[in-house]
């Protein structure tokens, strides 16, 4: 079987769950390079995986490799995508809050033909965003609820003096744009540029968060009015099995778009 080479950049829960997922066989994907700036995570993978992938710096990666995976910070997207431009590499970028502020490169590469895949992530509903788009929509409003300690380390809540401790009820604790969403909370609403991408944009994507201590799961409420009608979608997201701040339907997102471009890599590897 042709597999796509693929080099990972950022070696934790959603790296740790691509391993997994591509373990089982049936996607045409093999990691040919892991980059990490803690060099020793991205080895703990070739050790617990067994694979035959060189630990090294993106620019070595990049040179082996067909499609390169960002699944490490908003920090690693600017660099991934000048690799990706550099060497005209499709790619997936995981960190879509590190995105938007990197709008220009976004549409250098696409200009270039260069696919940058995007995950709908913890999040349903963006099929039926990009085709109410074809008439136009009025509004969009992402409600994200979390507890309290999903929230912990966001730089709103330093900025801002906020402290969650002892919240009794459900508070909400931020409403703005996604791009002021992403800024605020860049571990915490990477779905709001999805969102905001497929559909009317950063500015006008209006974003909620909601710190709630009676909540057991991480949810998402998509909310849109255009020429269509309207739409209400809620996902309501389990953790992660190996990491408790992130969703797994976020991992299994990332896992269907490495499927995707090893499929269309491979037919069309298979047809030249
Ligand atoms: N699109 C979505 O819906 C969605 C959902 C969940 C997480 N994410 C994003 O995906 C990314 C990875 O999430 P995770 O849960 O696997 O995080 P994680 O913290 O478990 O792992 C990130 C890994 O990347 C490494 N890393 C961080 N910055 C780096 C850089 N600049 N260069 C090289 N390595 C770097 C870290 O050392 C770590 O090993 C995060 O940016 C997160 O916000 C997106």
């Amino acid at each position: 079987m042709t597999k796509i080479k693929v080099c990972m950049v950022g070696c934790g829960n959603i790296g740790a769950d691509l391993c997994i997922a591509l373990q089982k066989g049936n996607i045409p994907a093999e990691i040919v390079a892991l980059v990490d700036q803690d060099v020793e995570r991205a080895r703990v993978l070739v050790r617990t995986f067994q694979l035959e992938a060189k630990v090294c710096t993106l620019a070595e990666a990049v040179e082996d490799c067909d499609f390169i995976v960002e699944c490490a910070s908003a920090a690693a997207v600017e660099p991934v995508l000048r690799a990706a431009i550099d060497h005209h590499r499709d790619c997936l970028i995981m960190s879509v809050g590190g995105l938007m502020g990197h709008m220009e490169l976004y549409e250098e590469a696409k200009q270039r033909n260069i696919q940058v895949r995007i995950p709908s992530g913890a999040l349903c509903g963006l099929d039926g965003i990009r085709a109410a788009m074809e008439a136009g929509l009025h509004s969009v409003t992402l409600t994200t609820r979390k507890p309290p300690k999903g929230l912990v380390g966001a730089p709103y809540l330093t900025d801002n003096n906020i402290d969650l401790n002892g919240l009794t009820e459900a508070k909400i604790i931020f409403e703005g744009n996604a791009l002021e969403a992403v800024k605020a909370f860049p571990a915490n609403v990477n779905v709001a540029g999805a969102l905001s991408l497929v559909g009317i944009g950063p500015k006008e994507t209006r974003v909620v968060v909601i710190a709630d201590p009676n909540a057991t799961e991480n949810s998402h409420e998509v909310y849109a009015e255009g020429a269509f009608g309207r739409l209400k979608t809620m996902t309501s997201n389990l953790p992660s099995p190996r990491n408790a701040k992130s969703s797994y339907l976020a991992s299994l997102s990332a896992a269907a778009e490495l499927r995707a471009a090893a499929v269309a890599y491979t037919s069309h590897y298979a047809e030249t």
